[in-house]
């Protein structure tokens, strides 16, 4: 494709809850598997919205979609599978080193106690994946709003609180198998962030969907202002339930009215950004046949 050297493209979904993230990045799957490329559509979604969205039976991680298109949703036991490989026994060290705990129910405890996790390893799980060339391209279809949100400040968070640990910690070696100190897997933590960080700044394309509706405007500036505050820039504003036909019904006209303010609040406030248009379609939108059609609108011919 690149002359033998295949790089991988890295695509999130992000915005609030409900508004399309699930449809809109498969329907940018189906895109881009038809185009040729190697597809994994990923998501940490606690429901599985995308088997169901691409009516899909295979339970296997990756399961496989269509020509090119494989799909994993990853529930709570592949996140603690994550936790583990990452950095569960030494998180668990440093932990047990001041509190006693098992590190079964520690590793349950962190799972279920910080609801943005998944996404969190998510990045480093992409960043993996993205390393072994399998896939030409990964749409994430992430979590709604907050969570997301959340995932960008952990890195950041995880830096600023671990700043006063090497003076706490410095002193303390741990026994048993680990041979390194506290400090040091502390500062192994703390370069993962950076990696992570780094890795979003310069791989991945942020794709922002949101509604021309008064809630979703509003939340948008926070949505945005959140990504640049990380240095990230997002690469394109998808708007999706469209109404623009206001030669059909009253109840369409009263629509296509009622957007009309939002969608020039949107097109004048985000000049800079890439801006697409969706149409609200009159049915639900479920397997691949339906996501071709949505596909049309989301990469318009230029
Ligand atoms: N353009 C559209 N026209 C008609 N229906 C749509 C359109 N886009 C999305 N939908 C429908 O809206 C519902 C919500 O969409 P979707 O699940 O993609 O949102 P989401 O942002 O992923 O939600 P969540 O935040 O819960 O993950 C679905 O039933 C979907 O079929
Ligand atoms: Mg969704």
């Amino acid at each position: 494709m690149y002359g033998g050297m295949k790089k991988t493209h890295i695509s999130m979904v992000a915005g609030k809850g409900g508004v399309g993230k699930t449809t809109c990045a498969a329907a940018a799957a189906v895109h881009h598997a038809l185009g040729g490329e190697t597809t994994l559509i990923i998501s940490t979604d606690p429901t599985p919205s995308l088997s169901h969205i691409f009516e899909v039976e295979d339970r296997r991680k990756p399961a496989r979609v269509m020509d090119r298109l494989y799909l994993a949703e990853l529930g709570v036991e592949e996140i603690k599978q994550m936790w583990d490989r990452k950095f569960g026994r030494e998180v668990y060290e440093v932990f047990s080193s001041l509190v006693a705990v098992g590190y079964a129910e520690f590793v349950d405890f962190i799972t279920s106690v910080l609801p943005g996790i998944g996404d969190e390893f998510m990045v480093d799980y992409i960043k993996e994946l993205s390393q072994d060339r399998k896939y030409d391209h990964i749409i994430w279809d992430t979590a709604p709003l907050g969570q997301t949100l959340g995932l960008l400040k952990a890195p950041a968070m995880l830096s600023e609180h671990l700043r006063p640990a090497p003076r706490i910690y410095s002193r303390l070696k741990l026994g048993g198998e680990t041979k390194k100190s506290v400090l040091d897997i502390i500062k192994g933590w703390a370069s993962l962030s950076n990696d992570d960080i780094d890795f979003l700044k310069y791989q991945v394309k942020f794709v922002i969907i949101t509604i021309p509706e008064a809630l979703a405007v509003a939340q948008l500036d926070g949505i945005f202002d959140e990504i640049n505050k990380h240095g990230l820039t997002p690469d394109q504003l998808v708007i999706n339930n469209v109404v623009e036909d206001s030669t059909g019904s009253s109840f369409l006209k009263a629509r296509a009215e009622q957007q009309k303010g939002y969608l020039e609040i949107l097109f004048t406030r985000y000049q800079g950004i890439k801006i697409v248009k969706l149409p609200l379609f009159p049915g639900e939108i479920k397997g691949i046949d339906r996501l071709k059609e949505l596909e049309r609108y989301l990469f318009p011919v230029e």
